[in-house]
């Protein structure tokens, strides 16, 4: 029997309105333009201001432009799967509250947390879900309101992250396209370079853990930095190399936007001219699981049907991966 093939079918995507810029944090940091550009290639990032609204409110319409797009009611996806590190609450997943916000109803829906990896990952598990046949319209989520668990007196961690979402639609392809393989990859013991300190099991939150700034993201760049350029790089290079895929087969390599020169190094160790790399980070930073469909999201005109895509990320964990995907549509 002919194995089922997952392509995504639609895209929709989300970010909120309010731009902080390099000069605005210049007034809130000790920091300048300059150093942020030439460090990370980041101009300005997009936060959610509204109070009361959390990462379930990026999440939703992006959803439903997807919906919208395809020209379905989101009574018709089976499974809605999110990918965040900031979710509205603890507990219940942030993807039962984006189905309940779209009218979902038929939908199961769970989280996947693996930072800034957790849209590949969701993807490659959405994905599992078609190609076993037993479902027909899975949803993949990746949204972060990173502004949520940022601390705005750390120069370090401040100047990077953004708040945004964007989602794909999961369908069953006939004809050869969608997603062709995956490698994923996680070392836990990575975690000490970067991770939230309280707010978990192990350190409640407490008075003093606020006073502490405890609850904000904890990263030692250079050393996050150093793990990220090797790992997205040679990961991706292994998915080209199983699957004898040459720079001149892949259209676009779609980087997890972390930072520009992590995404110089593996575009070059992939052997790939700039112009076939998908690079927003300038618009809207870093924002964690958010950033690979905010691409796809950006680029959906320019691609056409076949396009071999490589979708590749490092994050906290640490956790990373690379996927190749033939796009499935001319839009
Ligand atoms: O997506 C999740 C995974 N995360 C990542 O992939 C992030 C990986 N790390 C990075 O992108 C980079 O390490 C950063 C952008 C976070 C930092 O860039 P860097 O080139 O590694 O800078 P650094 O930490 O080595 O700091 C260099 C200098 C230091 O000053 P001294 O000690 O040389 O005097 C810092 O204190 O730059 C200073 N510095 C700043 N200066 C102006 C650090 N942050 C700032 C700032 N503005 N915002």
């Amino acid at each position: 029997m002919q194995k089922l093939q997952a392509a995504v079918t639609a895209v929709g995507g989300y970010v909120p309105d309010y731009r902080l810029t390099n000069s605005e944090l210049e007034k809130m940091v000790d920091t300048n333009d300059e150093w942020i550009r030439t460090r990370t290639g980041i101009e300005e990032r997009r936060i959610l201001k509204e109070e009361g609204k959390g990462s379930s409110d990026l999440g939703a319409p992006a959803v439903l432009e997807l919906c919208e797009k395809r020209g379905i009611s989101p009574e018709e996806i089976d499974c809605i799967i999110c990918a965040t590190v900031t979710p509205d609450l603890v507990f219940p997943a942030t993807a039962n509250i984006i189905a309940d916000k779209v009218g979902a109803k038929n939908a199961f829906s769970f989280d996947i947390g693996a930072a800034c990896s957790g849209f590949l990952y969701a993807l490659t598990t959405g994905a599992a879900f078609i190609e076993s046949g037993r479902y027909k319209k899975v949803v993949v989520v990746g949204v972060d309101k990173m502004s949520s668990i940022i601390d705005y007196s750390d120069r370090t961690t401040c100047i990077i992250f953004g708040d945004g979402a964007g989602a794909v639609l999961l369908e069953e392809d006939k004809e050869g396209n969608g997603i062709q393989d995956s490698i994923l990859k996680s070392d836990g013991s990575g975690r000490q370079f970067l991770h939230m300190k309280a707010g978990g099991s192990v350190k409640p939150s407490t008075v003093e853990t606020v006073l502490a700034k405890e609850h904000y993201v904890y990263q030692e760049g250079q050393a996050v930095f150093k793990f990220a350029v090797k790992g997205m790089a040679d990961v991706s290079y292994e998915l080209m190399q199983r699957n004898n895929l040459t720079a001149d087969d892949i259209a676009w390599l779609v980087p997890h936007q972390a930072n520009l020169r992590i995404i110089d190094a593996t575009a070059s160790r992939m052997g790939l001219p700039k112009e076939k790399v998908m690079i927003n980070i300038q618009k809207y930073g870093n924002t964690t699981a958010g950033t690979l469909p905010l691409c796809l999201w950006e680029w959906e005109k320019k691609l056409k049907k076949g396009d071999n895509l490589i979708l590749a990320a490092f994050g906290g964990g640490f956790t990373w991966g690379a996927t190749w995907l033939k796009w499935a549509y001319n839009s």
